[in-house]
């Protein structure tokens, strides 16, 4: 429900038509009008928040195939459905060829457009999943696979991004489902060794008598069943990265192996001749805290200073709520790929109910709950009563706010981005309550999209006699149809 699609058309009455249709079927709308603000604009499709272009093939400045075919060679990826009015076939073949998803003889019925662009939404989201995956089984997965909408998220990225480029350790803390192991994954999907193996070891599954056979290895017969030689994880990881998650669960013990094998680029299988040269990358996690775990003298301060040359915090969902629509999107894309079930979107009110939750069990969390919504959802539309067990913080509309001291002591409400899709509307971006006249003039002209500028309607909806209606848009100079 808060994808944006952007309508380009040289015609001002084709563009407010379709905004109109845009909005009562729930998109976001922008609008460029003429082939070379296409082309800017959809040339930073993702940074723009676009997930469609509608595109109009005749255009004076330039030709839609034209901005078509610049648009991909940028790189562009985004489904583009091409209206025009000529209905012939070579243009339609043309604008295939040149990478549109669907092809829409004008006047567009607003039927006919929904289910063109539920398609090729639907469509887009299974293939942008599909090289996801095909990525992380190649260990090529990078950091533009992963929702990043928050600030929060996208600094996390920023700084991994850099620190991906050197052999530099990286110890990456957060909560339980914030991302960890995806991150570790990107990192050496962005690096030099990204193809090269990616390791994998959860320190707080290994049996404390196995730690040092599993690490670094043993000979066949060097303890009792120990049938087959093994390698152990630091020579798999060998030549790529070695990704020890939850560290803090490694015994003291194996503590001391780790720090000498990470100090010395060697490891020492048990029952071996002698010890053998590996070249990793190490990236850790843990969801612990590790300084408090030294103070405590359960984790080594001398292993924490090899480990954690580089500090990486992951913010729990709860501070990056913008994540959490694009999050919910592609899991929802994901469990229907895998259940085979056709369910395409969650209604306004399960959305509602997904920005307000407090998601203690972070990304994870979400993942599960939205995997078990597929399964119960009984049409094509996820509704709030298939999403079970939302915790959400604090009382319902405040929960997307956060309390902040004001001055004086005077506690003051704070949106913390006042723009995104959580954004209460009746503040500022700095915190204020608007002027009333102009939430009228915003609600009025709302409401002239959504009923596509039928006077009557509108008067009626809005709750306003008809010439009530007539005076405001004059006062408050609105254009009759919206937009
Ligand atoms: N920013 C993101 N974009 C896309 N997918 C994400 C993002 N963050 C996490 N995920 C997905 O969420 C799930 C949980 O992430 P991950 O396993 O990396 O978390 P974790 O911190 O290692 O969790 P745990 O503490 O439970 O081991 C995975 O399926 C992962 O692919
Ligand atoms: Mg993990």
């Amino acid at each position: 429900m808060d994808h944006k699609i952007l309508i380009v058309d040289d015609d001002p009455q084709q563009r407010r038509y379709l905004s109109a249709i845009l909005s009562s079927l729930g998109y976001g709308v922008a609008t460029a009008s003429g082939g070379i603000a296409a082309v800017e604009r959809l040339g930073a499709a993702r940074q723009h928040g676009i997930s469609l272009a509608l595109l109009d093939l005749h255009m004076p400045d330039l030709d839609g195939i034209k901005v078509l075919e610049q648009v991909r060679a940028g790189g562009a990826s985004l489904p583009v459905l091409v209206l025009t009015s000529d209905g012939s076939i070579a243009r339609a073949v043309d604008a295939m060829r040149a990478g549109a998803s669907d092809f829409i003889v004008k006047p567009v019925a607003p039927e006919r457009l929904d289910v063109s662009i539920r398609n090729a939404l639907a469509i887009s989201s299974l293939s942008r999943e599909v090289q996801r995956l095909s990525r992380q089984a190649d260990n090529r997965l990078s950091f533009d696979d992963l929702i990043s909408v928050s600030p929060a998220i996208r600094s996390a990225i920023a700084l991994a991004r850099r620190v991906a480029r050197s052999d530099i350790p990286v110890l990456i803390e957060g909560e339980s489902g914030t991302g960890k192991e995806v991150f570790a994954r990107a990192i050496h999907g962005t690096s030099e060794r990204a193809g090269a193996a990616f390791v994998a070891v959860n320190c707080g599954a290994l049996p404390v008598a196995l730690v040092e056979s599993i690490l670094f290895g043993h000979e066949k017969g060097a303890f009792t069943g120990a049938i087959e030689r093994h390698r152990g994880k630091f020579q798999e990881a060998s030549g790529g990265t070695l990704f020890l998650d939850e560290i803090g669960e490694l015994p003291l013990e194996a503590q001391v192996k780790l720090l000498r094998a990470i100090q010395t680029g060697e490891v020492d299988p048990v029952g071996g001749s002698g010890p053998v040269k590996v070249d990793i990358r190490l990236i850790s996690a843990t969801n612990r805290d590790l300084q408090a775990m030294i103070a405590e003298g359960r984790f080594r301060e001398d292993l924490y200073y090899r480990i954690g040359v580089f500090p990486l915090a992951l913010p729990p969902l709860r501070e990056r709520r913008e994540d959490l629509p694009g999050l919910a999107r592609m899991f929802l894309a994901r469990s229907t790929a895998a259940e085979g079930m056709a369910i395409d979107n969650f209604s306004t009110a399960a959305m509602e109910a997904i920005s307000r939750g407090s998601w203690p069990g972070n990304v994870r969390q979400l993942q599960s709950t939205i995997q078990r919504a597929v399964i119960l959802a009984d049409g094509p539309v996820i509704r709030p009563q298939d999403l079970n067990g939302i915790e959400t913080a604090g009382n319902a509309p405040g929960a997307l706010l956060c309390a902040a001291p004001g001055r004086a002591g005077v506690p003051a409400v704070r949106a913390p981005e006042n723009s995104g899709e959580n954004a209460d509307p009746f503040l500022t971006g700095d915190g204020h309550i608007r002027r009333l006249l102009d939430i009228e003039t915003e609600a009025i002209s709302r409401a002239l999209t959504l009923y596509r500028g039928r006077m009557a309607e509108t008067a009626r909806r809005l709750g306003i006699g008809r010439s009530t209606l007539y005076r405001k848009i004059d006062d408050l100079q609105l254009d009759r149809h919206g937009g």
